[in-house]
């Protein structure tokens, strides 16, 4: 692509999630200049926790990025040596990750992008070394099916991130007979997002669920995975973090005893 083919291409619209480098001077322009704080804070967040899991480093272990979006995260993975393959619902998505991985030059035997529901999922278990899920649960109706499916096809680590509601105190429910009554720390808010047709980050057609702190961790206990830690952001994290209305979540998958 010459300068002016990129040009043409990063400015054709919508704005991007991730702002890309394409050399030449040429950027993707973001969608709204928050996004550069958030992704910092998300990579300051989570790669350390990568590293941590994984002192030997990425290089011989294979990833999925679910919901890859742009391929942000896919490229960072790769970069550290790592097999990945990113996958997205929406075709412009991935066709963008795509042109990017072109650009950069990720040859194609270590980075793979794929339009694909995760619903539809057929790994065998274990595929994934590493499994990345960013910015999903809180856009699906079926955040305990989703959950499970990454269980099922993650090896060893799991990375979710997501929004979160304010929700602390448990919610008070009866339970069967006049008197009776629970209290549920785990809850869910329900919302109809009003843009899924024009918006690319969004859910696609469906309702959402969004999860408080307790939630997430029990969907992840009851899905299998044995230890669970919320990532502390730092004092310069972008403030949704730092208040606590989005989180960073490390599962981990233990090995079955032989
Ligand atoms: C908020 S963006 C998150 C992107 C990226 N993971 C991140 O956190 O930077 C949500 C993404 O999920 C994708 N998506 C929504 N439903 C999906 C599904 N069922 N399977 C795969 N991708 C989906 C959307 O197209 C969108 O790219």
């Amino acid at each position: 692509m010459t300068r002016e083919e990129k040009i043409k291409w990063v400015n054709a619209g919508p704005g991007w999630m991730y702002e890309f480098d394409l050399g030449e001077g040429v950027k993707t322009p973001l969608l709204t200049e928050e996004l550069r704080s958030v992704h910092e804070t998300r990579k300051h967040m989570i790669m350390p926790a990568i590293d941590r899991h994984f002192p030997g480093g990425l290089s011989g272990k294979y990833c999925l990025d679910v919901a890859c979006n742009e391929g942000y995260f896919s490229h960072l993975l790769c970069g550290r040596g790592a097999r990945v393959r990113g996958i997205d619902i929406r075709q412009l998505n991935i066709q963008r990750a795509r042109t990017i991985q072109a650009i950069l030059g990720y040859a194609p035997a270590s980075l793979a992008f794929d339009v694909a529901d995760f619903f539809d999922n057929r790994d065998e278990p274990d595929t994934y070394d590493l499994t990345l899920f960013l910015g999903l649960l809180y856009h699906i109706e079926n955040p305990m099916g989703a959950i499970r499916l990454l269980h099922r096809i993650t090896k060893t680590l799991c990375i979710i991130e997501t929004q979160l509601t304010r929700q602390a105190a448990p919610i008070k429910s009866g339970w069967g007979q006049t008197g009776v009554t629970l209290e549920l720390p785990g809850s869910m808010a329900l919302y109809q997002e009003p843009d899924m047709d024009e918006n690319n980050l969004a859910a696609y057609h469906s309702l959402s669920f969004i999860p408080n702190v307790a939630a997430v961790r029990q969907l992840l206990l009851s899905a299998g995975f044995t230890h669970i830690t919320q990532v502390s952001p730092t004092p310069a994290a972008n403030p949704q973090y730092l208040c606590g209305d989005r989180g960073i979540f490390v599962a981990v998958k233990s090995e079955k005893p032989t």
